[in-house]
């Protein structure tokens, strides 16, 4: 190619520093805007990393205006809706951070502005890029379980809540369910193959936020740090799902797939106070099933790798734009999620179960 890929980044705190060092890897690809709506931070961000070239703008509109080919937008979840929308609609192509937006409307949105200006979104989910969780969906998928009919997933910090936007339920629209339980979500479905969620029945639980002992800002406390739902979905699948921020235990189990012919036992790698949750690589998988007359489990033999599964996303878009590839995990697939943890929290809220409502852009 002649020219190097232009991209810009709209957010500039935590973890758009692994954007901008994930980009520096590849030679194609150079910084050439960042955006912040804290005055002078985007400057600031930019000096830090070395890019004196880079524009810098106190907002993502200006950035917007200029010749780009993609942007990562690296916000708070609040501000996911407003600036992907916006860049998708002046044409620029879009890596978003997860989770996808903050109410399922926003989502809906934000996949039909995608649609209708022909730029892409994906959204950021770096677990799909470790090679056991390839293993794991081939597996699945091969139909060596048989008939799959159950799926646990989820996992739970023994004790791990953020604070600021992401306890606010107008900023972070849920807590542990959104924060990490996406993660679950996805390595759930898109081992599954996106199937086709119909009702919901869900619990959820803030007695660990809301309790001074617990959380320093118990007071503004407004989401949830427990979840539990049980999720129908079309041909007799059901997913049990249970996400913990907090809790008097070690550990919510492991993540099971059922099957007629098989069962398959997955843990998450990672042993510190916030692992136990999806939002990495694979620990261990075995699978369950009868041979020579009794019941045998074998040990998947993981693979060994030293890949950066964040570089790997930040790469893998930036070769889809440079190779004219669709996008790598499109907002429409992630609309699934979005729409099972709109009735997870309808559900708790009515104390019911609730149809998931599914987005006209997924159903036609
Ligand atoms: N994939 C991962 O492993 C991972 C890890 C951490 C965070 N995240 C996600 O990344 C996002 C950002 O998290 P963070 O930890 O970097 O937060 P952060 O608070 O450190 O940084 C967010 C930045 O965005 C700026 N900002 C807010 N609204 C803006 C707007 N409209 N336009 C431009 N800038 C704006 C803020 O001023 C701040 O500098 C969240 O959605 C979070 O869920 C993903």
């Amino acid at each position: 190619m002649s020219r190097k890929l232009a991209i810009g980044i709209i957010g500039t705190g935590g973890i758009a520093r692994y954007h901008a060092e994930a980009y520096r890897k590849l030679d194609y690809v150079e910084v050439v805007a960042v955006a912040d709506v804290v005055p002078g931070r985007a400057r600031q961000f930019a000096d830090s990393l070395g890019l004196r070239d880079a524009q810098a703008f106190d907002g993502h509109e200006e950035l917007l205006k200029l010749d780009l080919d993609g942007v990562s937008i690296c916000t708070p979840n609040v501000s996911h809706h407003r600036t992907s929308v916006d860049a998708l609609r002046a044409g620029k192509n879009v890596l978003l951070e997860k989770p996808m937006s903050v109410t399922l409307d926003q989502a809906i949105d934000m996949a039909q502005a995608s649609r209708q200006s022909g730029r892409m979104l994906t959204i950021g989910f770096q677990p799909r890029y470790d090679p056991n969780m390839k293993k794991l969906q081939e597996i699945v998928q091969s139909g060596r379980l048989g008939n799959v009919y159950y799926v646990e997933t989820g996992g739970g910090r023994r004790r791990g809540m953020p604070g600021g936007t992401f306890i606010r339920k107008d900023l972070a629209g849920a807590g542990a369910m959104a924060d990490i339980g996406c993660y679950s979500l996805d390595l759930a479905l898109n081992t599954l193959g996106h199937p086709r969620p119909l009702t919901v029945s869900a619990f959820t639980s803030n007695r660990f936020g809301t309790n001074k002992l617990y959380h320093p800002e118990a007071e503004r406390f407004e989401v949830e740090d427990f979840g539990v739902a049980l999720v129908r979905f079309e041909n007799d699948l059901v997913l049990q799902f249970k996400i913990s921020w907090a809790m008097h235990m070690d550990t919510l189990g492991p993540t099971l797939f059922l099957g007629s012919d098989a069962g398959l036992k997955v843990t998450p790698a990672g042993t510190g106070p916030w692992s136990g949750v999806w939002d990495g690589s694979i620990g261990s998988m075995t699978m369950y099933y009868d041979d020579f007359g009794g019941h045998t489990e074998t040990r998947v033999p993981l693979i060994e790798h030293k890949i950066n599964l964040f570089d790997a996303k930040v790469h893998d878009f930036a070769e889809a734009l440079r190779d004219g590839r669709p996008a790598p995990i499109p907002g429409h697939q992630i609309l699934i999620q979005q729409a099972i943890i709109d009735g997870v929290l309808r559900s708790a809220e009515q104390r019911r179960e609730v149809s998931v409502e599914l987005p006209a852009s997924l159903t036609e």
